[in-house]
């Protein structure tokens, strides 16, 4: 069953709203990084490979970070060499520093993400570093990875508020978006960490950014907003929206965050606006059914419980 059998409204109104939307996967990477117990490389391996099937074409596959810092995405080198990437399908890969560039280019990575921080805090406590000093950690490996023909992809960190610091100024995340971009990052993603945002204040900070061709919006569900939330980006121009199978996710350095923004939830919506996205939602929502089955607890998403319970 999808929203479009159930002949849901389509279109809000002419203009509004995009054609399409490019989903950007971020389960693999952002949905396991916060398992506590390590998850099988066979059953990442086909995690991915269910996911290429469901239709979705960005799959965010793991990270190149320090192990010690994220121990659950040590195997990346091993997952990477075991990975059958299929044809038309992107996977791309966090790198924090040249070390983890380095690691990128032994294997054979195409598509890269560096990941930044609007606050001083987490900074500090994601990536040992200052604002300022995460960009000189950035700069050689941005640079390194444009020469190498790689695509970069930047995000921004706690865009719509910190557990540590409270409010956060729009202005400072467009600052560090626009670095970002600057840098050459093909695109910046911006990042509710801990999912406090909601719709108006979604606005105030893509404000900041004079277009939103580039601009990509991450939202995890704390409150439940993150649907809400993508909406008012999407009636702005954004047209790529990150997500997570299930709704797996969270930043093991990020007091409170909780899930992404499920995958199946954000196609259901989309269905029913009737905005092309290419995804088959009961093989994604079985994908995800299957998970949560391997890692011993239901998905919190509302429309795989509804779909597959
Ligand atoms: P550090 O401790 O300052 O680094 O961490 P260091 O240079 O002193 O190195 C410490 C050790 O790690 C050394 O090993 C290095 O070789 C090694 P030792 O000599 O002790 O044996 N090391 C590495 N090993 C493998 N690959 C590397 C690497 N770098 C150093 N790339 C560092 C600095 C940046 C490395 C660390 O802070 C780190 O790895 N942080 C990553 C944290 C992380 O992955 N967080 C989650 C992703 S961000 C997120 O989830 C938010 C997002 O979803 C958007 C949103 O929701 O807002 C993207
Ligand atoms: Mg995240």
């Amino acid at each position: 069953m999808s929203a479009l059998e159930l002949g849901l409204p389509m279109k809000v109104a002419d203009g509004e709203l995009p054609e399409r939307v490019t989903i950007w996967e971020v389960g693999p990477r952002d949905g396991l990084q916060n398992e506590k117990n390590i998850v099988d490389l066979a059953v990442k391996l086909e995690f991915l490979d269910r996911l290429a099937t469901a239709g979705l074409t960005v799959l965010e596959a793991t990270s190149m970070v320090s192990p010690k810092w994220v121990p659950q995405l040590a195997d990346a080198e091993e997952l990477l060499a075991r990975l059958e990437q299929r044809a038309g399908v992107r996977y791309p890969v966090l790198v924090p520093n040249e070390r983890g560039l380095a690691r990128a280019l032994e294997s054979g990575v195409t598509d890269i993400a560096v990941f930044a921080s609007a606050t001083e805090t987490f900074a500090a406590r994601n990536l040992n570093n200052t604002v300022d000093g995460q960009f000189a950690m950035f700069e050689p490996v941005v640079r390194q990875a444009l020469q190498a023909g790689m695509r970069v992809r930047g995000y921004v960190s706690m865009c719509w508020g910190d557990p540590w610091e409270g409010a956060v100024d729009p202005a400072a995340v467009g600052a560090v978006g626009r670095r970002l971009l600057d840098l050459g990052c093909a695109q910046v993603s911006l990042g509710d960490t801990i999912g406090v945002a909601t719709p108006a204040h979604v606005a105030a900070v893509l404000a900041e950014f004079p277009s939103l061709e580039n601009i990509a919006v991450h939202f995890h569900d704390t409150y439940g907003q993150a649907l809400s939330n993508t909406l008012a980006a999407l009636r702005l121009g954004v047209t790529c929206v990150d997500s997570s199978a299930g709704g797996l996710g969270g930043c093991p350095y990020a007091k409170s965050a909780t899930g992404n923004l499920a995958t199946e939830d954000l196609v259901w919506m989309l269905d029913g606006l009737g905005i092309e996205h290419g995804v088959d939602l009961g093989a994604l929502a079985q994908t995800s059914a299957w998970l949560a089955g391997e890692l011993g607890r239901q998905s919190p998403s509302r429309v795989v419980r509804a779909l597959t319970g």
